[in-house]
């Protein structure tokens, strides 16, 4: 087991030797220091997880070697435990209040310090922990993405996450609705509490009232216990209703109600439950049409949509391509455990002219593969590509679906100036040389063409 590192810091020679005695013994490595300029000395890169410190000290005294111990980053940070001589307990709770973990009082109790020192290392521990949690969840929901549009979207999500506004994510399959809906959760002022998803596409008709609303036991055949519903659950926190389109007429009304009144109702029981959750609900068809069609409810659907969010398609934002193909390549090259790998231009360029009908899921899942596929391969060319990839984006460059002359002149000219800027690391003024344009002139046929502008 390792061996957790503790400064002890006393002016008294005595307290110094027995207490680094009584530590060792319990297994700690324990080392001394004599005055505050001591301990200041020996902490930086020591690895000490906690300083049992002393409140009274000649020179710097206890209290701004607390403090200066406090402006250490927090992964450095060793835990405190203040020491007090008699008659200095406001001097200990003041120490607290500064960041100590706790004090002990002089004369020392080894019993109650030996607990201290264990709790103080354990919340130190967990504090560590989680932070380190937080940190995963928050590299779960980074959205990557250089274009106007994903601009734009991370600066809506920066906007109205803090607010408790319901939000309507639409977008076709795989462009990152779920992703969105993370990263509004992760900016809300909730995001310490829970994030609870349903799939509304996926849980089957007869279960999906018991799933959002709960039930207690008995209700129906089955029912062998009472449970929580995901409403229920969501509390405090963010409910995320995925696939909200395809919930049946029934459903609809009943989570309608429930968001008029705020409050839930669990199956078999006329008790209604009081609960605060964020909705945020997305969708990959487009509602105002089920509505016509008398699929999906118009009153839900303005309770849902107070701020309507859309993801656009893949092949909308095709300057996004080349960097979610080395973002997902280094993501999954670190996941496989394997070196970082390469992408030629010329594959880059066969992925810019493909047309994602799966979106940024697909493209992915094609990186998933050529990481898997080629193990041995450090530099990915257009030949490891997908055929479909590939030979698709053979055909497109032949550019035949454009009705009119114009549109077709302008997507080519814009898969064009991205391929160039591509080339040239996104530095307009070269990519203009190369196009043998003025610099202002790309800039403003960027503008047309809505292509952003990276500096
Ligand atoms: N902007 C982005 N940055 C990084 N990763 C992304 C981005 N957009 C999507 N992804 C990744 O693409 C995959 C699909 O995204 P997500 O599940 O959020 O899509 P979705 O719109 O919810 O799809 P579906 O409609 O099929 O449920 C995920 O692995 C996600 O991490
Ligand atoms: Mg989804």
């Amino acid at each position: 087991m390792k061996q957790r590192r503790i400064l002890v810091v006393d002016d008294e020679p005595e307290i110094r030797r027995s207490l680094a005695g009584v530590l060792e013994d319990e297994g700690y490595r324990a080392e001394t220091a004599e005055s505050g300029e001591a301990c200041l000395d020996a902490l930086p890169g020591a690895g000490f997880e906690l300083v049992l410190l002393d409140i009274w000290l000649p020179g710097i005294d206890g209290m701004e070697v607390l403090e200066r111990i406090q402006a250490i980053p927090f992964a450095e940070r060793p835990e405190v435990v203040v020491i007090s001589g008699h008659g200095s307990i406001e001097a200990a709770v003041k120490a607290t209040k500064l960041g100590a973990f706790d004090f002990l009082e002089k004369p020392l109790s080894i019993d109650k310090t030996l607990i201290l020192v264990k709790n103080a290392i354990e919340s130190k521990k967990l504090r560590h922990e989680n932070v380190d949690l937080k940190k995963q969840l928050h590299a779960k929901s980074i959205i990557v993405g250089d274009s106007i549009p994903m601009k734009a979207l991370r600066q809506q999500i920066g906007l109205m996450a803090p607010t408790n506004g319901r939000v309507l994510i639409y977008g076709e399959s795989g462009t990152g609705k779920e992703l969105v809906a993370h990263a509004i959760h992760g900016q809300s002022l909730r995001q310490n509490e829970t994030f609870v998803e349903v799939n509304c596409a996926a849980i089957p008709e007869d279960l999906i009232e018991s799933e959002l609303f709960g039930h207690y036991k008995g209700s129906f055949p089955g029912a062998t216990a009472d449970k929580e519903g995901k409403f229920q659950k969501a509390n405090g926190g963010t409910l995320f209703l995925d696939e909200v389109g395809d919930m049946s007429l029934k459903t609809q009304s009943k989570v309608l109600r429930t968001l008029e009144e705020q409050r839930v109702n669990p199956l078999g029981g006329d008790e209604t439950i009081v609960v605060d959750a964020r909705i945020i609900a997305s969708t990959n068809k487009d509602l105002e049409e089920e509505i016509s069609r008398g699929n999906f409810r118009e009153d839900l659907f303005y309770r849902l949509n107070v701020i309507p969010f859309f993801v656009p398609p893949l092949r909308d934002r095709k300057e996004d391509v080349p960097l979610f193909a080395r973002h997902f390549l280094k993501d999954l090259a670190a996941t496989y455990g394997r070196r970082p790998r390469e992408i030629t231009d010329d594959a880059i360029e066969a992925l810019m002219r493909y047309s994602w009908p799966g979106n940024v899921r697909e493209l992915r899942n094609v990186i998933e593969r050529i990481v898997i596929m080629n193990p041995m391969t450090t530099r990915f060319d257009r030949k490891h590509l997908p055929t479909l990839v590939y030979r698709d984006g053979h055909r497109r460059a032949a550019r035949t679906e454009f009705s009119t002359l114009h549109q077709a002149r302008d997507a080519y000219e814009r898969d064009f100036i991205l391929k160039k800027l591509d080339e040239n690391h996104g530095n307009v003024t070269r990519a203009a040389e190369v196009l043998g344009l003025e610099r202002s002139h790309l800039y403003r046929k960027m503008k047309t063409l809505g292509i952003s502008v990276k500096e």
